[in-house]
């Protein structure tokens, strides 16, 4: 087992396969897009591999391949197989906005992919258009029940942005009553390209539970599975279930067990450091496994107690990265 400074054990890799997307959230990116990671900058597959092996080595077991969208990457499928093939990986989870993944979906489930998070804000079509800046509801919508259908795990990501989506709240809440799915609210953070969009964050966590309580008065406190992000609820009787994420709070971090690695691979000792080491040029510079792993170690050894302490830490202390930079 790997444990960081904190007594904190570290198991779970967040793993960018690109920094690229198909969509423009307005909470990720601006309109224009970001500046792109030049295509050699980005770690390859076979680089990818070798960093999952090595990590599955030091204590890795649970790897979720994010973006950018995942998909825009060619083959995607391939490197997903090689991971999911990797001696120590127990659990491959996706994060996707659902664009071009229905179509993968019955290959998803023959890989054995534990389960996919689904990037939707809203089931409103000229809502999501507004959000997402592309009109791509109905493929999004085909992922879902494609996902459902094979009986994939699924989970909705719903980030909550005032004025933009707090109408969503109910409808995206009751879809747990027709699937067994978990809708999950998150508090919204300042990874959009562009820093801060509000002074003070509107939908905390705490509003965000107001709400669901007034939908539900029934509303249930759940337990949460050991290092997790979200709160859980359910409302008795139904299927699916309900998570509050307070990605902005930071309620989180005592039981934090994640690294991220992003598609240039840069590590990431926690969401809101500005990026601890390059893995790309540490390979590239040819070094043995064993001094990477070293070098890893000396990182997971300085990690910050929370994401308040990470910020303070980081090189320029404005946040001007993208979520889809970052890996989600
Ligand atoms: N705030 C909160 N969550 C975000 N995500 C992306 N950008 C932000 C942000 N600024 C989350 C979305 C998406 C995942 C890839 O990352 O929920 O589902
Ligand atoms: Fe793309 Fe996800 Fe960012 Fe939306 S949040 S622009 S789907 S990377």
């Amino acid at each position: 087992m790997l444990f960081d400074n904190h007594h904190r054990p570290i198991s779970y890799l967040r793993l960018a396969v690109t920094d690229r997307c198909n969509l423009r959230c307005f909470y990720c990116m601006p309109e224009e897009g970001i500046r792109y990671v030049p295509k050699k900058e980005l770690l390859t597959f076979e680089e990818i591999e070798r960093l999952v092996r090595l990590l599955a080595e030091m204590g890795i077991s649970k790897v979720r391949i994010t973006g950018g969208e995942p998909f825009v990457r060619n083959d995607l499928m391939k490197l997903l197989n090689a991971i999911v093939g990797i001696p120590g990986i127990e659990q491959v989870h996706l994060t996707t906005n659902g664009v071009l993944t229905a179509p993968h979906v019955s290959n998803l489930k023959a890989l054995g992919i534990a389960s996919v998070n689904l990037s939707l804000d809203t089931l409103d079509r000229q809502r999501f258009r507004d959000i997402t800046r592309r009109d791509e509801f109905d493929r999004v919508w085909e992922t879902f029940q494609a996902l459902v259908k094979n009986d994939i795990p699924t989970k909705i990501n719903a980030v909550v942005m005032d004025g933009k989506n707090t109408e969503d709240i109910r409808p995206l809440a009751a879809l747990t009553k027709e699937y067994p799915v978990s809708v999950r609210f998150i508090e919204e953070m300042p990874f959009n390209g562009e820093g801060q969009h509000y002074p003070v964050l509107h939908w905390t966590h705490s509003r965000i539970l107001a709400e669901l309580t007034r939908i539900y008065p029934t509303l249930e406190r759940r337990p949460d599975p050991p290092h997790a992000t979200a709160t859980h609820y359910q409302v008795p009787g139904h299927p699916g279930d309900l998570g509050i994420i307070a990605a902005f709070s930071r309620t989180f971090c005592g039981t934090c067990n994640r690294i991220r690695v992003t598609a240039q691979g840069d590590l990431k000792t926690c969401l809101y450091d500005s990026g601890v080491l390059n893995l790309r040029d540490l390979l590239r510079l040819g070094h043995s496994n064993a001094t990477v792993k070293d070098i890893l170690l000396g990182a997971f050894s300085n990690r910050p107690k929370d994401g308040f302490e990470a910020e303070s830490r980081r090189s320029s202390p404005d946040i001007v990265e993208s979520m889809s930079t970052i890996g989600g």
